[in-house]
């Protein structure tokens, strides 16, 4: 093993009452010594204000492009055991639900294959495993997928689809409008060739809400968010709104001026909803939940085009589909999905989401290729920009 190796500029990042991450390397380099070369590395390169990792390499398993990410040291003489630090991904189950004994498997085999170092769960929604060399990938991920009681996958990495994440859905919450862990498990295995061949201009991700709170950050994550949501009225329980009132509940303050749409009122004894105006974002149902609850008729609302900045700057997906109804096998959704990758592997240029394409192309053309019909949610600035370029056919001439 490298001898252990002083990190004076790493050890001021324990300070301070955080979890630090340089405590958790160190913990692992007691028995790994690629964790302890990456002391070493990071340490030396905050001492020369530079990283010291080469970005990329293709690396990989037998029959997949996807799931395994290349990294290499740019001085492997002084940091053998770092001289290649690849990251596999794996696919996490539907909503991150695992018993002790598959975290465990999981754990002994990257002990034994990698550097034990992990990161559950990477940004993606994939346990994400850290550090380990070419030779030991293929080994890894045959134990790894053959395991009798829980086999894994890899997740998705390059231009791909990316593995498809959920919130904890109806299993844990009482919000959940859908049942996100069963939707994220079937997108999983219908695109699973999308996940493992890296095939389109760049990624494509699909993130799943039980509602409208978005707990995986749907819309600002994914170029497809799916999000719970209901299209009947508000359930009021009257009674027990006046109750929150009779407690002492801001009812003004809290809820009705904090309303998005201005669409509620209380006179006192009585809440109004005017429902056609009400966006069904969540608000007043999180702050009087004994009180509101979303209607009986639910689907999903589907937004499109969320990313962070590449070619251009972080975008948040907008609405493209205001309501569908949920329900396996998912026919439509799928067919959605199918439509717009094909238009967006048909004219993407290298490296660009779904949503650069449309604001490049124009969202009519997108939506003539989907075979959508343009709906006022469309519009990327509801209520400020109302702006829509018609086809020439379609206006009326006189
Ligand atoms: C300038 C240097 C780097 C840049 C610009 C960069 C960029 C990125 C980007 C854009 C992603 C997200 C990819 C995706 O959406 O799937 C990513 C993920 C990742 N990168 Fe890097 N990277 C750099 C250096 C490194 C280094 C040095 C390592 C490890 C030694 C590393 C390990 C990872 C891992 C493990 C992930 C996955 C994280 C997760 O899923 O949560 N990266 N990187
Ligand atoms: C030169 C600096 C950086 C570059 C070039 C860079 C680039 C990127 C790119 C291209 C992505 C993928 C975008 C996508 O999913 O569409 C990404 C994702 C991400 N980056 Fe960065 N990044 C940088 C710095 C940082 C820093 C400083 C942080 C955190 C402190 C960070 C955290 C993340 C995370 C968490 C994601 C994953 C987002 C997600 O998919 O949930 N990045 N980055
Ligand atoms: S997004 Fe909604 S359903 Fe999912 S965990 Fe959060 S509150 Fe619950
Ligand atoms: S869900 Fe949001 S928009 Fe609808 S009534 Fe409640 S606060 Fe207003």
């Amino acid at each position: 093993m490298t001898e252990a190796k002083k990190t004076p500029l790493l050890d001021e990042l324990e300070k301070g009452p955080w979890p630090s991450f340089v405590t958790e390397i160190k913990k692992a380099a007691a028995n790994s010594p690629s964790a302890q070369d990456l002391l070493g590395q990071l340490e030396l390169s905050y001492e020369d204000k530079r990283g010291h990792w080469k970005h990329g390499g293709l690396v990989g398993v037998m029959g997949y492009g996807g799931g395994v990410i290349g990294r290499y040291s740019d001085i492997p003489e002084q940091f053998p055991n770092v001289e290649m630090f690849h990251t596999i991904r794996l696919n996490q189950p539907s909503g991150w639900y695992y018993n002790t004994k598959a975290l465990r498997q999981i754990c002994d085999l990257w002990e034994k294959y990698g550097s034990g170092l992990t990161n559950l769960h990477g940004s993606t929604g994939d346990l994400v495993l850290l550090g380990t060399r070419t030779e030991n990938l293929q080994p890894f991920f045959d134990e790894v997928s053959n395991l009798e009681e829980h086999p894994f996958d890899l997740g998705g990495s390059g231009s791909n689809l990316r593995t498809p994440s959920c919130c904890a859905g109806p299993a844990r919450c009482e919000f959940a409008l859908i049942d996100t862990t069963d939707l994220c498990h079937d997108l999983t295995n219908e695109f699973q060739d999308y996940l493992h061949r890296p095939m389109w201009p760049y990624k494509s991700k699909i993130k799943i809400s039980g509602c409208p709170n978005d707990c995986v950050a749907s819309i600002a994550r994914s170029d497809f968010s799916i999000q719970g949501t209901w299209r009947d009225d508000i359930k009021i329980d009257q009674e027990a709104v006046r109750a929150y009132v009779a407690e002492g509940f801001d009812i003004q303050g809290l809820v009705i001026d904090k309303c998005p749409t201005k669409c509620m009122s209380w006179d006192g004894n009585e809440l109004t909803i005017d429902n056609a105006n009400c966006t069904r974002c969540m608000h007043c149902i999180n702050k009087m939940c004994k009180a509101l609850r979303p209607g009986d008729d639910r689907g999903a609302t589907i937004l499109i085009g969320g990313k962070a900045p590449i070619l251009q700057g972080a975008m948040m997906g907008w609405v493209i589909i205001p309501f569908m109804k949920l329900e396996p096998p998912y026919t439509e959704l799928k067919e959605f999905l199918e439509k717009a990758w094909e238009w967006w592997d048909e004219n993407g240029k290298t490296r660009e989401r779904i949503g650069e394409l449309i604001l490049r192309l124009g969202m009519r053309n997108f939506l003539r290729a989907v075979g959508l019909e343009p709906v006022p949610q469309m519009v990327n600035a509801p209520r400020a920009n109302p702006f829509f370029f018609w086809w020439p056919e379609e206006t009326v001439q006189d």
